[in-house]
């Protein structure tokens, strides 16, 4: 979203307190909290009532403090209930030190109880084996791009080995996935639309998903899920085609920094297998739209 229309979220964001909304996925990336700070003093909604999530910025891995105090001080509030990591990239906040370094893992938040529970995003197989090698707590979630073309079944089942509870960002697939024939058709069977039934196959699967919606409608919508069958559960899963419809890789195979490899996963773009990108591991982005500006086009989500 440009900058100049952060201001424009805060009529769906009160609208979707109003249809009965609790839990609110937010990042300081996102440069909307202040606006949803308003919009929950404007409700004056006892804050125990509400689960907010929110987002390191990924040059603020060695200012976490700072991050979070800037975070609590827009959305108005003195804890949030989920802090993440939202990349596992981190680049140096410093000018002229741009390269991703691996996660430092600093988990001093917890003590402060100015954060309920740490949890990551974007993290593989291979990044969270990597993090549970130092970490001291065990991320409480995993938030990851996963629809019904990203069925991501190895780190769903990784992830539910650990513990960690998987969230599915673009949960919906956008209209990739809505416009799927089989999607359309179990639409129909369950007297449903077909972004009700992809958000029911996330459920069905036991793992949670944060769908956006400006729409009203849409919102109310998204709360009122059908139950699936478990062979239509199988037969949506089964549409996996490893395609990504947020944070694509460049052509080079890089990810906001790091190569598909680097990321730890196999598969990464449009179907293609990270071994056949053949990108080098560590790639210097050019971050400074990320330290000084907005982001832009080629920000990561
Ligand atoms: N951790 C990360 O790196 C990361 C990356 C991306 C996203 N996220 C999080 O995930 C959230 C959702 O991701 P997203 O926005 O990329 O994907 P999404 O929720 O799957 O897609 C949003 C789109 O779906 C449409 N939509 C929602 N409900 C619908 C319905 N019932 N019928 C038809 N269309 C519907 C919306 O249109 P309308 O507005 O018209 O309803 C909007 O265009 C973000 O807000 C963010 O919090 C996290």
């Amino acid at each position: 979203m440009d900058p100049a229309e952060w201001h424009k979220s805060e009529p769906w964001l009160a609208s979707a307190l109003k249809a009965g909304y609790t839990h609110f996925d937010t990042a300081q990336m996102y440069g909307t909290e202040k606006y949803i700070g308003n919009i929950f003093k404007d409700a004056g909604i006892p804050r125990e009532k509400l689960f907010i999530a929110s987002e390191l910025l990924w040059n603020y891995h060695s200012l976490i403090e700072e991050s979070l105090e800037t975070t609590l001080k827009d959305l108005g509030t003195d804890y949030v209930d989920l802090f993440l990591i939202h990349w596992p990239q981190m680049v140096f906040y410093e000018e002229g030190n741009i390269r991703p370094r691996n996660p430092d893992g600093t988990l001093k938040l917890l003590d402060t109880g100015k954060v309920k529970n740490i949890r990551v995003s974007n993290f593989s197989i291979k990044t969270l084996e990597e993090l549970l090698k130092t970490a001291k707590v065990v991320p409480a979630v995993n938030q990851i791009e996963l629809h019904s073309y990203l069925a991501q079944a190895e780190l769903v089942e990784y992830c539910k080995s650990k513990g960690i509870v998987v969230t599915a960002y673009a949960p919906t697939g956008s209209s990739k996935v809505l416009s799927d024939p089989l999607i359309v058709e179990l639409a129909a069977k369950y007297k449903a639309s077909p972004a009700q039934v992809v958000l029911a196959w996330h459920l069905a699967r036991g793992t949670t998903a944060v769908p956006r919606s400006t729409s009203e409608a849409h919102q109310k919508e998204n709360l009122s899920l059908p139950t699936l069958d478990s062979e239509d559960v199988e037969r949506i899963t089964a549409l996996d085609k490893g395609l990504r419809v947020c944070n694509n890789p460049t052509e080079n195979g890089i990810i906001c920094g790091w190569s598909v490899e680097g990321m730890g996963c196999q598969r990464w773009g449009n179907g293609m297998d990270a071994k056949d990108l053949g990108a080098d591991q560590f790639f210097a982005l050019s971050s400074s739209h990320y330290i000084r500006g907005s982001p832009d086009a080629n920000s990561p989500h």
